[in-house]
């Protein structure tokens, strides 16, 4: 006897050869907060609660695999500057950028930090996210980089988080003429300390002209290998470091944003079986013109993740669907491409593609039931109120709330 059973639905699977997975006339039974049949309403079974959904699609919660969900301030300051021509780069080589972020950082309280990050997570879940990957990377000390990842963790109530120790984001001011030092103090005291308290899952880091060279983030990606993590890399953002042949080199689940990506770092991480992230509102917002090359990913057989990179610098955007819309528009994938970057791909990148992503029995029970008539509009409206309920293990919203 199942807990609960969906019906009157479609399903979006995400799985299958029909575009979205998808099941019509679907029925969704779940058990102890996990998906126990997804298929024809006529093979389902018996349950305690029959909920008929009045034909909405029902998808697999949204995962967000690429935030900077915790930090302190903001910068709109900068954006108003970059309005009148100053470049991003400009403004970090200048000391602002993700610096000042790190300084308002630095002056939170973990409670402070947890009350901003809760309030950018509801906006999440209001759109169907159950899954977000969270950054620390604005301390770049270790009690703030610790206090980041600990107000992380706080944010679980109805959303599951993936932490990603970020140290190697940028050179922090007290380090601005010893760039060795600071990786040391990355590599022998941070991801020691973070792996010892078990405060990540994964560790990232910027390889770009104005943060780490391939060498520095070597040397990052080593450690946390041997400290048993697994890496990720913003990697070809504004130029062409190499970093997506690196991460490949490293078996990274992921290299993300990917503008400048060549087709070597491409081919290196469809070997090594790497996802691709990308980030089109940071695209959008830096108003970038070189596209990440997604006919060739496409080719190459990379999965393609899409998040919003939610962060005060380049993306203050807490919206999933915003980021599937742009995917489309701006990087000219398809609705269904932007939804599985958002599930299947998505839940790749964070290595958690056993638990979640898709609609299948033995995965968890987290859900999103949307008013639309095809799982298109998904990526088709901008700032439309389509979710009907959200299941996070198994339980609904809507019956949290009632
Ligand atoms: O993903 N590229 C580096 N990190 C962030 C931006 C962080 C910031 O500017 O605060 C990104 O775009
Ligand atoms: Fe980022």
């Amino acid at each position: 006897m199942w807990d609960v059973l969906l019906t009157d639905c479609n399903a979006a699977t995400m799985v299958g050869v029909a575009p979205y997975g998808a099941i019509p006339d679907a029925a969704i039974g779940i058990a102890q907060g996990k998906l126990a049949y997804v298929g024809p309403r006529a093979g389902a079974g018996p349950a305690h609660t029959v909920r008929p959904l009045d034909g909405a699609w029902v998808t697999p919660g949204l995962v967000d695999c690429h935030t900077h969900l915790v930090f302190a301030g903001n910068r709109a300051g900068e954006w108003e500057m970059r309005r009148k021509g100053a470049s991003y780069e400009d403004i970090a080589r200048a000391g602002g950028g993700i610096v000042s972020t790190v300084k308002a950082t630095r002056a939170a309280s973990e409670d402070a930090l947890v009350e901003s990050a809760s309030r950018r997570a509801r906006a999440m879940r209001a759109q169907g996210t159950t899954t977000v990957e969270v950054k620390s990377g604005y301390g770049l000390d270790l009690a703030t980089e610790t206090r980041m990842l600990r107000a992380a963790g706080r944010l679980g109530e109805g959303l599951r988080v993936a932490r990603t120790f970020l140290g190697a984001h940028a050179l922090p001011p007290e380090f601005k003429d010893d760039r060795a030092g600071y990786v040391d103090l990355v590599c022998e005291t941070m991801i020691p300390a973070i792996a010892r308290e078990k405060l990540a899952d994964a560790v990232d880091a910027f390889c770009e002209g104005i943060a780490f060279t391939p060498a520095e983030t070597e040397r990052v990606f080593a450690t946390a290998k041997a400290h048993g993590l697994r890496v990720k890399l913003h990697a070809e953002q504004l130029s062409d470091c190499g970093g997506a042949a690196l991460a490949a080199k490293y078996n990274a689940l992921s290299a993300d944003h990917l503008e400048h990506a060549s087709e070597a770092g491409i081919a290196a991480m469809a070997r090594a079986g790497t996802a691709a992230v990308l980030l089109p509102v940071a695209f959008y917002f830096l108003r970038e013109t070189k596209k990440p090359p997604v006919a060739a990913l496409r080719v190459a057989g990379v999965p393609i993740a899409i998040a919003t990179d939610c962060n005060p610098g380049t993306s203050p955007a807490a919206s999933p669907l915003m980021a599937m819309n742009m995917a489309c528009t701006l990087f000219d994938m398809t609705p269904q491409e932007a939804l599985a970057g958002m599930t299947r791909n998505a839940a790749k990148a964070l290595g958690l593609e056993d638990e979640i992503g898709t609609l299948e029995a033995g995965k968890a029970a987290d859900l999103a039931i949307w008013r639309v008539c095809d799982p298109c509009e998904l990526a088709y409206w901008i700032g439309a109120d389509l979710l009907a309920d959200r299941y996070f293990q198994g339980r609904s919203d809507n019956e949290i709330a009632s």
